[in-house]
């Protein structure tokens, strides 16, 4: 298991970093994530909630859910997590930044090229003639929400069951399978197609290293995992890369 000062040389020496963020990431901001302590919402899991099928047997239910995340979400600020990443891209030649997350957090604490593996909360979609709108209305003016086609919105995000935006999936693979050094930070690495992408990255050469409050199935592959908070470790882990 590699140190501290030795990732952070990987880091300010790399070309080529990839950092794949989960709800963790936000937690610190006050965005509740999925699996962890209060990660659920009334009686609902978002399991329950977060699917097609939950859709169309009650768009009312599942946007009452959106609608409190939207809420959540809007009061949040980014974090120096967020923050911390946003100062690296602007440091390593070839940065990406694959996300989880459907909060926005890491665009408006400045970084730049996201890809936005499971949608984007603030994006309606129209199930009638397709329209994609960012919408910010906290709370939504009607739930739920429909277009000016009268038909339905949908939440532009990717639900269980659904296929990932195709191109945005193959930017994220391709960066991750040309990646010197693959950051994993704040998430469970339980949900595919995502949690892959760090073992594709470390299969073609890149050293894969995490950061969580606890161990997950990629920490047994990991060439080092930081346990604390990403809100506290990233600025740290990352000074001796973005410093001028
Ligand atoms: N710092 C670092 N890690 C943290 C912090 C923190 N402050 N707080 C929580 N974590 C870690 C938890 O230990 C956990 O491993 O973040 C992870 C959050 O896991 P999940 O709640 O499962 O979130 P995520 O991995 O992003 O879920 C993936 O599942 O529900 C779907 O589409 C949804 O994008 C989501 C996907």
């Amino acid at each position: 298991m590699a140190e501290w000062e030795t990732i952070q040389g990987w880091l300010a020496e790399a070309e080529r970093v990839v950092v794949l963020t989960g709800a963790g990431i936000s937690a610190e901001s006050g965005v509740p994530t999925f699996r962890g302590a209060g990660g659920l919402w009334r009686q609902h899991r978002p399991e329950d909630l977060a699917t097609p099928e939950a859709f169309a047997r009650g768009p009312r239910l599942v946007w009452e859910w959106y609608d409190w995340r939207r809420a959540r979400v809007a009061k949040a600020e980014p974090n120096p997590g967020h923050l911390a990443l946003a100062q690296l891209e602007r440091r390593v030649p070839d940065f990406t930044l694959i996300t989880q997350n459907v909060d926005g957090l890491h665009q408006r604490a400045g970084s730049q090229r996201v890809l936005k593996l499971h949608g984007d909360i603030w994006t309606l979609h129209c199930l009638g003639c397709g329209l994609e709108e960012t919408n910010h209305d906290v709370p939504l003016r009607e739930i739920p929400p429909r277009c000016s086609c009268g038909g339905l919105f949908r939440p532009g995000v990717i639900w269980f069951g659904e296929a990932l935006p195709a191109d945005v999936l193959r930017h994220a693979m391709e960066a991750a399978a040309h990646a010197q050094v693959f950051l994993v930070v704040g998430t469970s690495a339980v949900v595919q197609p995502a949690a892959s992408l760090p073992l594709l990255a470390q299969q073609n050469g890149a050293k894969l290293v995490e950061i969580n409050l606890e161990e997950t199935p990629l920490s047994a592959q990991a060439d080092a995992s930081f346990w604390g908070k990403a809100g506290e470790l990233l600025p740290r882990l990352l000074e001796a890369a973005v410093k001028p």
